[in-house]
């Protein structure tokens, strides 16, 4: 396990939106570089990088031309080995998104694969036999390649799935695991990692971590092969760099697959959406609104098992948003995104802010972009001040890469760095309390004190400290002795007295 990760508060930039320095409408390296004191001021000390590699953009990267050659608009390889390097020098480790799942249609490798005449890459992706031989069960392509045979898709139309091959193989075009063309594309994509290691890079982010082996069975037995696989080049080759996978499913990635980190995505109706996300059920429960109709245990129901299952093997993270999701702004007002974050910056695993919860960016209804639909809103221009464009590029407003928030209130990092009670300076003094306690990071235990059905506060241990929140407007009290001991921190206000814990509306404490 790379020690790092134990301290770690990444923050996932989306390149596209965060600094733009050469004028162009979007971001690029040079202006990550330029924000990297930013973001140490802010405490974060690793990075996630949304994909930045050669791409078409059918669907914002994530459909890779060029695993190895960065995409020109961000800048050249080298600027990108100088981000790497300036990050380190600020103690900033940097992970890459890997998309081992899928390329894009334009990548040399599919180009290849799609000729009639056979070559090293006609198994690197999966085809059948003949063109009126359909991939039953796969979204699949027919009628647009010279070679007599349909390909099976991993997401959109543009991402064809690469061969791992089949666990259990069932069609004559479905190859076993083992086949020499299906190791070698595990290869090249180990080839790949290599490559941006070597250049100064900390890891990746995995990109649909459990798509890899087709017909897999309910364990992932195949794919988890190949991950642990992965995990032992690591281990030898590269023991400092951390892997994050985009799977949902901590007992397969981290317990089976060896992924350092596996992170607790939004899924509908699930513990993460019960938090801040309840809105599509019709009727908003989340726990923290502050109406107070949440509930805690719908959280720790799913949570709980799944963190035990996993504790002394890896990661299971908690996440503000990513560039998939909804913001959490688009539910909940700065006073409950507090307390919402306090959770967050004080549970075990390795947190992950999105660039812009910080200031409480919100969701915009902005038109669709390089594949986005729905997620767009959440991609936008970081806010910086209130110069042109937010100050996130001197470029002519149409010229930007997606509309910036011109609403009066939007809000900018300039305003709440001076603003005392600022959503800024809260995430801040969380991270830095974080910082400072051991025993909020990422390994010490859990164990929920108070936590009652459809009841407020939510009181928790990590080690020797105990955490006490109060999302609603209403003063509430659980019965939990902490008598005697100090408050390190607070939102608001509260007590330990006389065996009970007291918190004012909408606070946190924080004991030792
Ligand atoms: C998950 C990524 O987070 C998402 O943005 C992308 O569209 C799909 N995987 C396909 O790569």
């Amino acid at each position: 396990m790379p020690k790092w990760l134990k301290d770690a508060v990444f923050y996932e930039i989306y390149p596209q939106s965060f600094y733009d320095t050469n004028g162009d409408g979007i971001g690029d390296f040079n202006g990550i570089i330029e924000k990297l004191d930013y973001i140490k001021e802010l405490g974060c000390n690793a990075l996630w990088i949304n994909p930045c590699f050669d791409s078409p953009f059918h669907d914002a990267g994530y459909d890779v031309r060029d695993y190895k050659k960065v995409a020109p608009r961000y800048g050249t390889n080298n600027d990108l080995y100088r981000l790497f390097g300036e990050a380190h020098l600020r103690g900033i480790h940097v992970l890459l998104d890997l998309v081992p799942g899928h390329t894009s249609e334009e990548h040399e490798w599919f180009l290849e694969s799609q000729k009639a005449e056979k070559n090293e890459y006609s198994n690197r992706y999966i085809w059948t036999n003949a063109v009126f031989q359909p991939a039953k069960g796969f979204l699949y392509i027919g009628g647009e390649a010279e070679r007599d045979g349909v390909y099976v898709l991993n997401f959109f139309k543009s991402q064809p799935a690469l061969n791992y091959g089949f666990l259990d193989p069932q069609e004559d075009w479905q190859l076993p695991m083992d086949h020499p063309d299906c190791v070698a594309t595990r290869e090249a994509m180990k080839d790949v990692m290599r490559f941006w290691l070597d250049h100064g890079c900390d890891g990746f982010r995995v990109d649909m971590a459990e798509s890899l082996v087709k017909n897999d069975d309910e364990k992932r037995t195949g794919t988890c092969a190949i991950w642990r696989e992965v995990r032992e080049m690591l281990d030898k080759e590269y023991p400092d760099a951390a892997m994050v996978s985009e799977w949902n499913a901590p007992a397969k990635a981290i317990n089976q697959g060896g992924f350092h980190m596996d992170f607790y995505l939004n899924w509908g109706g699930n513990g993460y959406n019960s938090l801040m996300r309840d809105y599509d059920t019709g009727e908003d429960n989340s726990y923290f609104k502050k109406d107070g109709k949440g509930d805690i245990t719908r959280f720790l129901n799913e949570y709980l098992p799944r963190y035990e299952a996993t504790k002394e093997n890896g990661y299971y993270c908690l996440i503000t948003c990513n560039h998939d999701t909804i913001r959490p702004k688009f539910n909940l007002d700065d006073s409950e995104l507090k307390i919402a974050y306090a959770f967050i910056f004080t549970m075990p695993g390795v947190p992950f802010l999105y660039y812009g919860d910080e200031i409480g960016m919100r969701y915009l209804d902005v038109k669709t972009k390089e594949g986005g639909y729905h997620r767009t809103g959440s991609r936008t221009p970081m806010q910086w001040n209130t110069e042109k464009n937010a100050g996130f590029s001197t470029c002519p407003a149409d010229a930007l890469y997606l509309p910036v928030d011109t609403s009066p209130d939007a809000p900018n990092v300039a305003a709440q760095e001076t603003e005392k009670d600022s959503l800024f300076n809260t995430v801040k003094e969380l991270i830095a309390l974080r910082h400072r306690e051991e025993d909020l990071q990422a390994d010490a235990d859990f164990e929920a004190v108070y936590a009652e059905v459809g009841k407020h506060p939510f009181v928790y241990r990590r080690g020797g400290i105990l955490v006490a929140l109060n999302p609603t407007t209403e003063t509430v009290t659980a019965p939990v002795s902490a008598d005697g001991w100090k408050v390190i921190f607070s939102i608001g206000s509260g007590k330990a007295e006389d065996g009970t814990i007291t918190l004012a509306p909408q606070s946190c404490i924080v004991l030792k």
